[in-house]
């Protein structure tokens, strides 16, 4: 195949590079086949430099001394390996836990709160290596294009983005192929087509082959992260977290940072096979998909929270919150992080989670975590109110019947006006 026809020379949005203008290039590296043929293939088909950008999100297993050694000799000018574990965890990850942050009931959201740290900071990288333009190895079906190119578009008017694998309609057998050709070492055999696969701290995804077929129950070797519940073990796990104003900060006593705990939750989440969904989603580019998701640090951090958040707001709070964690929920999916609204939503998590301070234990057992401990100074509630063998004191169950008649007074008028 000819490279350099495959440059797209249609552009539809006012951040699309010009090829003419693409001379320096910051690619975000992952050291995969997509990635790896991308850096060969930009500084063919352009003529240009690359940069690399790695950014560690707290990904397991994960070598970047190999990962830059490969950039280099590839022919990257320069290969940056930046550490955003604690930024990502303190800036993006907090914030998802006061927003009890689940989109379509089930994602924790994982790889959209890491997409616009990791297009922020190539942004940062690009200003400073003075490069032109972007780009990055994500397809034209998914969110994650959205994300990466929503963040460098806001923050950065001045730089260009490129999407090779949007444009080259190159399959995985010609990107093999073109690997081989141009020296490109390949990691995984080539024969099985693997997993798509993104990962970070807050846990994992699996998309592709016998996933996208509906009626295929998740095989065996999806599963890479967490113990499958049935092999898990035979006697519970029990764990406490503290919290301080609505962040995890002890596990079992234990005062830890929170990259460190959630590692630590994740770890004893992964070993009794919690956290396993198999989710039907809807993508902001219209295509509902099937993922399987590996999140046991999220998992249990968010019913903590949530369980403690519920014990120490009112009714109307417990009511409205949900509202909003819902709205925050699609914006970060959506990838619109830096839009007003979410900063503004999140003034609102800052404020009720002041009293989200507490302890919640846990049980984990065969897939399930479950909260059975709760301790807070800020409980909205009274164990000698809310008992049945007591009575008085600031509840008087005597006003209870006139409470009653007033409070359903409209339902009841409603309903013989009906019949
Ligand atoms: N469905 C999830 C999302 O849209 C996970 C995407 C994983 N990304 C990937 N490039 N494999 O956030």
């Amino acid at each position: 195949m000819s490279a350099a026809s495959e440059i797209p020379t249609q552009r539809s949005a006012s951040y699309e590079a010009d090829p003419a203008q693409v001379h320096r290039v910051l690619l975000l590296y992952s050291g995969g086949l997509d990635t790896s043929v991308m850096l060969k293939w930009i500084q063919d088909a352009y003529g240009a430099e690359v940069v690399c950008l790695t950014v560690n999100l707290g990904q397991p297993g994960e070598d970047y001394e190999v990962i830059r050694g490969k950039a280099l000799a590839l022919g990257a000018r320069e290969c940056h390996v930046v550490d955003a574990r604690e930024e990502f965890a303190h800036e993006f990850l907090a914030r998802a836990i006061k927003a009890n942050a689940l989109y379509g009931g089930g994602y924790p959201l994982f790889t959209a709160l890491g997409r616009p740290l990791i297009a922020k900071l190539a942004v940062e990288q690009a200003r400073a290596s003075g490069c032109d333009t972007i780009a990055h190895g994500c397809t034209g079906k998914g969110n994650d294009q959205v994300r990466i190119e929503a963040t460098v578009a806001t923050l950065a008017p001045e730089l260009r983005v490129i999407a090779p694998v949007r444009s080259w309609r190159m399959g995985r057998e010609e990107e093999i192929a073109y690997a081989r050709e141009h020296g490109i070492p390949i990691k995984q055999g080539t024969e099985v087509v693997p997993y798509s696969i993104d990962d970070n701290l807050w846990g994992r995804s699996s998309e592709g082959r016998w996933i996208e077929d509906l009626e295929h129950a998740p095989e065996d070797d999806v599963f890479q992260l967490v113990t499958r519940p049935e092999e898990a073990p035979d006697q519970a796990g029990e764990l406490e977290l503290g919290f301080e104003r609505g962040l995890p900060v002890s596990l079992d006593g234990e005062r830890m940072g929170l990259v460190d705990l959630i590692e630590a939750v994740g770890e004893l989440g992964a070993r009794h096979g919690v956290g396993i969904v198999d989710h039907i989603e809807d993508r902001i580019v219209g295509l509902k998909v099937r993922d399987i998701y590996e999140v046991p640090a999220a998992a249990i951090i968010l019913s903590a929270h949530q369980d403690l958040e519920r014990l120490v707001c009112t009714i109307h709070q417990n009511q409205f919150k949900a509202q909003l964690d819902h709205q925050w929920a699609y914006l970060v999916y959506a990838g619109l992080w830096w839009e007003p609204l979410r900063s503004d939503l999140d003034a609102y998590m800052e404020a009720v989670n002041e009293q989200v301070t507490g302890t919640i234990g846990m049980k984990l057992y065969k897939g399930a975590a479950r909260v059975t401990t709760r301790s807070s100074p800020n409980a909205v509630y009274d164990a000698a109110l809310a008992s049945f063998s007591e009575s008085g004191g600031l509840f008087s169950q005597a006003a209870s019947p006139g409470f009653i008649e007033l409070f359903s007074l409209q339902s009841r008028m409603a309903w013989r006006l009906r019949q």
